[in-house]
């Protein structure tokens, strides 16, 4: 049985305070969660959402990161740099940075790479755009951004990331997939992974939905037999509701 894992993602919001008085507030209402519970905050909040978090259940995670060890990057930070405050998880490849930031295929897998010298979990990121789904090419767009993502791994590698799938359409639009479409688009996603790195590695490998998920629809989504929970963005900006996706299942 795979473990649910639930991963916020706050984007670019919550100065320092904020981030504080949320997680605060998170704590007691997470603390018997049986799933993984994940805040991934931008850089400026991860010093202090590491202390507020210590001896919580609550992990702590980047939203981006750069695949050089060091060097003339201005404005970048690495996976060694991360690691070296106790961040846990790194999101890698989110639709927003392929579409604003020109992450690519390829840089997305040499940061998936780079995650997993550095001792992080990568939750990447795999959707398709409404466009794309219009003309019938979902699954063909996932599983070939999840291969090539993943390309160069080992099994044990594959089995210790995380992958998100999140259809852009659904992407702070209100417009959530119906629990049926993302269970389908997850398993087109395992069976790819079952492809390339035989069925056990598939079958362990936690594959999230984001898109629009909220407490109201979490329990629908996260019951299904693919679906290992969630990437929450907006409704994670609020420690009750996040804690209600968190719950979903009391
Ligand atoms: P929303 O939950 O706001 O739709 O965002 C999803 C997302 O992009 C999480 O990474």
């Amino acid at each position: 049985m795979r473990k649910k894992v639930i991963a916020g993602n706050w984007k670019m919001n919550m100065i320092p305070s904020e981030a504080m008085r949320c997680i605060e507030e998170l704590i007691p209402l997470v603390k018997d969660s049986e799933a993984e519970v994940i805040l991934c905050v931008p850089y400026i909040d991860l010093f202090y959402a590491l202390l507020i978090a210590q001896n919580t259940n609550i992990k702590i995670g980047a939203q981006n990161m750069h695949f050089e060890k060091n060097g003339a990057y201005t404005g970048e930070v690495s996976g060694e740099m991360l690691k070296s405050i106790g961040v846990e998880y790194v999101i890698i490849g989110h639709s927003e940075r392929r579409q604003y930031f020109a992450e690519t295929d390829e840089t997305v897998n040499k940061k998936v790479k780079a995650a997993h010298l550095y001792g992080l979990k990568p939750i990447v990121c795999v959707g398709e755009s409404l466009e794309q789904k219009e003309a019938g090419k979902t699954t063909e767009v996932i599983t070939t951004q999840t291969k090539l993502a993943l390309d160069g791994l080992s099994k044990e590698q594959v089995e210790n990331t995380i992958v998100a799938y999140e259809p852009i359409w659904a992407i702070g639009t209100g417009k959530t997939a119906t629990s049926e479409d993302a269970n389908n688009s997850i398993k087109e996603i395992r069976s790819q992974i079952a492809k390339d790195y035989g069925q056990d590695t598939a079958d362990r490998v936690i594959i999230q939905y984001g898109g629009s998920v909220k407490s109201s629809n979490a329990k629908e989504l996260f019951t299904t037999s693919d679906i290992d929970g969630g990437l929450v963005g907006g409704a994670s900006l609020k420690a009750d509701e996040f804690a209600k996706i968190v719950n979903f299942n009391k």
